[in-house]
């Protein structure tokens, strides 16, 4: 038995996770921005609620499913959009999907992935949905667009919350771009640290070493290798969007968007009137600013602002199954993972991917079913009470 099978939890997995990767890299995906207050923020808040069961209701079977843009998804939760996911483990971005279409849950694939937006459309066709920053040339954006598009994708996720580079004090301190990855200076540093991780190091070293970022291989100067199309991409991914901006982009995309990365009543509402299909309640897990409340906090009061017709997704700190129901109790319409589902294929691969899924799936049954909600609709704000530890 692997030792990702013999998790429990996402903490365990996350364990394992750490232990398997170089510090510099582990650091960097617990780090967030600033201090770190934000990623503790937004998992602490959920420790903040408690639920309140309903007795004798019929709950079986548990029925989890939920509909979204016209399809059915298994779940009350999907994959969220992490990019420079190979960093993690070769192929992150092909693995989650894969497990994703297996367990009939969306899958975002992150405009900073390694993969490309057409290998990921071949392996879940039905799955995949697009997460787009907008670049700084306006031709890149819209090829980008045009790719996602023309390879079926259905759903686009625009993220809006990054006016600037974000800044990592972890990356401050070691030095290095995860993207662009090692340089001459910061070579023997890590090396240490390398020799200490093998099962990272030998997979970063059968792979080639730095893996590219493939779909921004077309739009680097030509023959380009990883590390200059990283260059390119660091230049390039993220220009300071505005409302403007998100017209523009309403008009190219046709589909379902989904606008990702707002904490606002008023930011969400102009959103849904833009045109957007739903918005993400988000802080890009901690990533964004240190001194910012909890995702969960911003999910409750934007709905409360905002009131009960617009759709709202949510994302940052869910780690577990009951994270899920008392985000939806908070006004979540659905829910998306992005260190839980990490840890999972940083520490096993495919297996361990699935094992998050898993786990958070079975623990959402179950709480579902303690709290008297055979159905995701029957979760309600009465569910909840805020008094936790
Ligand atoms: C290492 C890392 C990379 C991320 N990259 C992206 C990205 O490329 N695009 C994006 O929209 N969000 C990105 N996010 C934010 C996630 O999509 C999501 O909002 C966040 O991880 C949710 O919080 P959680 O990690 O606590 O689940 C990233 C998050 C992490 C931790």
């Amino acid at each position: 038995m692997a030792a990702v099978d013999r998790a429990v939890n996402i903490e365990e997995l996350r364990r394992l996770a750490l232990r398997r990767l170089p510090r510099f890299v582990g650091d960097y995906l617990e780090g967030g921005a600033g201090d770190g207050g934000g990623i503790r923020r937004n998992i602490d808040a959920f420790r903040r609620y408690l639920l309140l069961p309903r007795a004798l209701a019929d709950v079986t079977p548990v029925d989890t499913r939920v509909e979204l843009f016209g399809k059915t998804y298994s779940s009350l939760f999907g994959i969220s959009a992490v990019g420079i996911a190979g960093i993690y483990r070769r192929h992150a971005d092909e693995l989650l999907a894969e497990v994703a279409r297996d367990a009939n849950i969306p899958f975002i694939l992150s405009g900073a992935s390694h993969a490309a937006i057409e290998k990921i459309a071949r392996i879940a066709p039905d799955h995949t949905w697009y997460q787009l920053y907008g670049a700084h040339v306006p031709e890149v954006t819209e090829n980008m667009l045009a790719r996602a598009r023309d390879a079926g994708i259905k759903v686009l996720v625009y993220t809006v919350d990054y006016p600037l580079a974000p800044r990592s004090e972890v990356v401050g301190r070691t030095g290095v771009s995860m993207a662009t990855g090692p340089t001459l200076r910061t070579f023997p540093r890590l090396f240490l640290d390398a020799l200490l991780h093998p099962s990272w190091t030998a997979d970063y070293l059968r792979g080639g070493g730095l893996p590219k970022l493939e779909s921004w291989t077309a739009h680097a100067p030509t023959g380009s290798n990883a590390k200059q199309v990283a260059a390119y991409y660091a230049l390039n991914w993220n220009n300071p969007q505005t409302w403007r901006d998100l017209d523009r982009i309403r008009g190219l995309w046709k589909g379902p968007m989904v606008v990702k990365g707002l904490v606002n009543a008023d930011d969400a509402l102009r959103a849904v009137q833009a045109g957007a299909d739903a918005v993400t309640i988000s802080n890009h897990g901690g990533n964004k600013l240190d001194c910012m409340q909890g995702a969960l906090d911003s999910l409750a009061q934007v709905r409360a602002g905002a009131g009960g017709d617009i759709r709202l997704f949510f994302d940052g700190g869910i780690r577990r199954g009951s994270d899920l129901v008392v985000a939806k109790a908070l006004g979540a319409d659905f829910c998306f993972t992005g260190r839980a589902t990490i840890y999972g294929v940083a520490a096993g691969g495919l297996r361990g991917a699935k094992r998050a899924i898993d786990i958070l799936q079975s623990d959402l049954t179950y709480t579902m079913a303690m709290t008297g909600c055979r159905t995701v609709g029957d979760i309600t704000r009465e569910h909840v009470i805020a008094g936790g530890s």
